[in-house]
This record gives C-alpha cells, sequence and structure tokens, in this order.
C-alpha cells in the first residue's frame, strides 16, 4: 500500500498495487479528462509523475506510441489509465490544467 498525493489540490488516497492512477484519482473526487475510458487511444488522461516512479508499472509500447502524439509530454509524462501501482513508496502526480491530448 502506497500513498498518492494527487498535485494542485493536495489530496491524497490510499493506493494498492494493480489500480490504475485513473482510478484512483477518480476515486479522491478529482477531475480528469478521460475520453477513451482508459483504452490508451485518447491521450486527454496526461499527467506529470513528480515522484514515485519506481511505484508504477512501466510505460507499454501502447502508452509510449500515444505519449508520443501528444503535445506538451516530458520526461514525467504518463497516461494515467495506462499507470498501474506496482510498488509500495508513495506517488506524487499533478493533474494538468489543460486537455492535452485529442
Ligand atoms: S483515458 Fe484515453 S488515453 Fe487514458
Amino acid at each position: 500500500m502506497s500513498l498518492l498525493t494527487i498535485m494542485p489540490s493536495g489530496k491524497t488516497i490510499e493506493a494498492a498495487e494493480g489500480q490504475t492512477l485513473l482510478e484512483l484519482i477518480l476515486a479522491a473526487g478529482e477531475s480528469i479528462p478521460h475520453k477513451c475510458d482508459g483504452n490508451a487511444k485518447c491521450g486527454s488522461c496526461h499527467i506529470f509523475v513528480q515522484s514515485g516512479r519506481k511505484s508504477l508499472s512501466k510505460i507499454s509500447p501502447l502508452e509510449n506510441e500515444k505519449l508520443d502524439s501528444i503535445v506538451g509530454v516530458s520526461s514525467k509524462s504518463r497516461l494515467a489509465c495506462q499507470t498501474r501501482i506496482a510498488g509500495a513508496e508513495d506517488i506524487s502526480v499533478e493533474l494538468l490544467g489543460f486537455a492535452s491530448g485529442f
């Protein structure tokens, strides 16, 4: 079990292995676009991971392909719907204040 902090609100939620960041962010009551319902097709759930990278699943080829097509990606970028909790280190993510996907 790790703790997920969601910026900029600073809300925290307990995160169990196997859960996606999208599920957790929604469960915390935050709004995050997810136009393709978690299928790595829209890119609207693009977020930045600020810390705790080691507690997250690796980027799949599918996620990587979608990230490549998004404007404003950085080395911190992940698709929340494709990123699963995979460790016990606390995690901090930043929701982006703009729709970066399509
Ligand atoms: S919800 Fe569409 S890529 Fe994540």
